[in-house]
């Protein structure tokens, strides 16, 4: 019998990539989404990419216990993988009750029913957001956090809630991924990233600035202590990230209680490195003028992976070139991608 997993939040950027790989190594995939950032065009996509199996979509909201506990009584679900959240760190300052209620109120819904039907493998999408202003580099997972707005502290709530359940109900089995900036698209050019509104994260917002629908990049800052003055990221390609998923599910047969790992390359790009990249792979300009500061900003997050790497033997494949290759490819390619 395949393995059938739930994904939720499913339809949106990760889980969708996630999805064609979960179906393309043979596992059965129920998506829980309330489609409030997603469409699902983008399940049909993943089908049609995956070319084995469909992932059969229930539109609920995860803090509905009643509708969750019926998709878990309608399908033998034997593991889950938790991605459906709210994620602007911006806006999550603004509200901050909702993120609360969404991020950290549905991972306790999700527990509950997983408990009462007796499910107990879990991947859980956390954020290197939690490790908040830090001047370390490279992070590793033992590194101290200190959550700066609200998204982080409900990602670090969740893992500390997870730790927590995973005492005392000895048959649940976590695995908390915190990624690091997870970018790029399907190389069909079908997936991607495609935000609603003016982007608020660097490569989407390069992309449009790319292909001439915004006018310029702003460069938060160029006065960081970094080689060239702009913030330094760790980018991971989003198929990466995919990947890392799989082998989480892989290996979560024999592993008891809680672990965390990073999921990011372990490579430091620049703003301006990014910017470069993309030119070279749109063969189109990118416009850009420094101004000040974006607030909460650090100068450098990268992640130490050796421990992910260890474990499940996962480095990622793709180098920066291809993150701004595919997500080129996904800008361009589908006039009809803004319905996804
Ligand atoms: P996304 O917004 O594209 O996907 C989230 C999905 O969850 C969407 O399809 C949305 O409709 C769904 N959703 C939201 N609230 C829901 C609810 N109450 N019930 C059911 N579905 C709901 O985001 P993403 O970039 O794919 O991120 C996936 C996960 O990874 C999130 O938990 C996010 O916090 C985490 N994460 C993302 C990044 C990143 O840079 N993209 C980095 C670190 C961690
Ligand atoms: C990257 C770099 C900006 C936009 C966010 C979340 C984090 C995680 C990953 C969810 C920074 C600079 C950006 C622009 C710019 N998500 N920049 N001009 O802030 O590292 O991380 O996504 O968990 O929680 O905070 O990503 O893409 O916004 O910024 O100069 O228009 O690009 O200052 O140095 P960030 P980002």
């Amino acid at each position: 019998m395949p393995t059938k997993v739930l994904v939720t939040g499913g339809a949106g950027f990760i889980g969708s990539h996630t999805c064609v790989e979960l179906l393309q190594h043979g596992y059965e995939v129920v998506v829980a989404d309330d489609l409030s950032n997603s469409s699902p065009r983008a399940l049909e996509r993943a089908a049609g990419i995956a070319r084995v199996g469909t992932p059969e979509l229930c539109v609920i909201d995860i803090r509905d216990g009643a509708a969750l506990s019926q998709v878990f009584a309608d399908h033998r679900i034997d593991a889950v993988i938790h991605f459906a959240a709210k994620k602007a760190v911006g806006e999550s300052v603004r509200l901050p009750i909702e993120y609360y209620d969404t991020n950290v109120g549905g991972t306790t819904a999700l527990l509950s029913v997983m408990r009462e039907h007796e499910v107990g493998r879990l991947v859980f999408s956390s954020s290197c957001s939690v490790y908040g202003s830090t001047t370390k580099v490279p992070l590793t997972e033992s590194d101290p956090v200190s959550p700066t707005n609200p998204y982080a502290s409900s990602k670090w709530m969740c893992e500390q809630i997870l730790a927590d359940t995973c005492r005392r109900l000895p048959s649940l089995q976590v695995l908390s991924l915190r990624y690091f900036n997870p970018v790029g698209a399907h190389p069909s050019g079908l997936l991607g990233e495609n935000p609603h509104g003016v982007p608020g994260n660097l490569m989407p917002y390069v992309a449009r600035v790319a292909a001439g629908q915004l006018e310029r990049l702003s460069i938060f800052g160029d006065d960081y202590p970094t080689p060239d003055g702009t913030g330094v990221r760790d980018y991971v390609h989003v198929m990466d990230v995919a990947e890392g998923h799989r082998l989480a599910l892989e290996h979560l047969q024999g592993e008891r209680g809680m672990r965390t790992f990073n999921l990011g390359t372990g490579v430091g790009s620049s703003v301006l490195d990014l910017v470069a990249a993309f030119e070279a792979a749109s063969g189109r300009r990118v416009p850009y003028r420094i101004t000040g500061r974006r607030p909460g900003d650090v100068a450098t997050l990268v992640a130490d992976p050796t421990a992910v790497s260890r474990a499940w033997n996962w480095t990622t494949k793709r180098d920066l070139a291809a993150m701004c290759r595919d997500a080129w490819h996904f800008q361009t390619r589908d006039p009809a991608r803004h319905a996804c």
